[in-house]
């Protein structure tokens, strides 16, 4: 039987994925790409320019070097998932990729132009998922010829050392497309997994998000400094980060995008974006991606 007829064949929850891309090399896509190299996967990563593709295998390497100085790697592992990992700034190099993970800027636009350009080149039989926070995954399946197998992977920041990922089916999203990647997560990248409708927030945004916007309008009233809100949540609650300091680690212009889609789809003040959240976005203040939020980074 030829190679081409066995691509043909339909997938099944234990058709393998081997081959990764992953769309975007950001905050979101370095750390994905890496914990697919971790996994051993060969892992493409795309960007738009070769400035972005430095940005991002810096990041990667910065990260790897990271775990192996806290003895959570081998150093030899290490080397291995580097060679696993390649880069391109054509998305046509996704043709031979059985599983494509979207991970590019939180536009509507910028992520349904991704989702057209993929489900052009990539195999009939390739799972194509987003990690989307905000956008509804049914939106984006909608647009290709493969609503059933679009799905949302949803990991959380950092992605090498969160053990969540959350796995979002749309109305459209076959139950085989679930139970691939149920297994692919669990099985082969090691991660934990919960299943969310396609409501904006999923689960855990839905939580989240209001919380962070409260300790903003908290801090905004002036009477509590940022670190004493943070020092309360993380002394008195346990949580290993305060939640100002969180909004710095997942950029404060995704914090928005993600409070303007909850409150959009449930209303509610508690999901509203509050003024000082605004403001800062404008001002470019996104948090340690650009060395000032709530806190400076040197
Ligand atoms: N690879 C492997 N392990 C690593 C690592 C890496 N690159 N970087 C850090 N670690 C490990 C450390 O070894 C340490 O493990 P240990 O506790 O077993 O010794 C642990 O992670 C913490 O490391 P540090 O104490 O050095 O602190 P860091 O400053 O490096 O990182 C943190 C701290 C992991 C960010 C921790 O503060 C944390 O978990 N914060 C909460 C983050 C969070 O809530 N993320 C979710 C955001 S929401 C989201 O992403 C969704 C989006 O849609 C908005």
């Amino acid at each position: 039987m030829s190679t081409e007829l066995l691509s043909q064949e339909p997938a099944t929850p234990s058709s393998p994925i081997h081959r990764i891309g992953v769309v975007g090399g950001g905050t979101m896509g370095s750390g994905i790409a890496e914990v697919c190299a971790r996994a051993g996967l060969d892992t493409l990563v795309i960007e738009v320019d070769h400035a972005a593709v430095n940005n991002a295998r810096a990041k990667i390497e910065q990260s790897l070097n990271k775990a192996v100085s806290r003895n959570k790697l081998a150093a030899d592992t290490r080397d291995l998932a580097l060679d696993s990992i390649s880069f391109s700034t054509d998305l046509g190099d996704l043709a031979d990729r059985d599983l494509a993970i979207e991970a590019v800027i939180e536009s509507l636009e910028e992520k349904l132009s991704v989702f057209r350009a993929m489900d052009k080149v990539m195999s009939p039989t390739a799972i194509m998922a987003t990690n989307t926070s905000s956008i509804p995954i049914i939106t984006l399946g909608s647009i290709t010829s493969r609503s059933d197998m679009v799905l949302g992977m949803h990991f959380f920041n950092p992605a090498p050392v969160q053990p969540l990922v959350e796995l979002v089916r749309s109305l459209g999203t076959a139950p085989e497309t679930m139970e691939r990647a149920d297994h692919f997560v669990v099985e082969v990248l090691g991660k934990q997994v919960i299943r969310c409708r396609d409501r904006a927030g999923f689960v855990v945004n839905r939580l989240l998000v209001p919380y962070l916007l409260d300790a903003i309008r908290m801090f905004d009233e002036g009477k509590v400094s940022a670190a004493d809100i943070d020092s309360g949540m993380m002394h008195g609650c346990g949580h290993p980060m305060g939640p100002l300091s969180l909004c710095d680690l997942i950029g404060l212009d995704t914090v928005e995008a993600v409070a303007d889609v909850l409150y959009e789809e449930f209303k509610g003040s508690h999901n509203a974006p509050p003024p000082l959240l605004r403001r800062m976005v404008a001002a470019g203040h996104l948090g340690r991606k650009t060395g000032r939020g709530f806190y400076e980074y040197g």
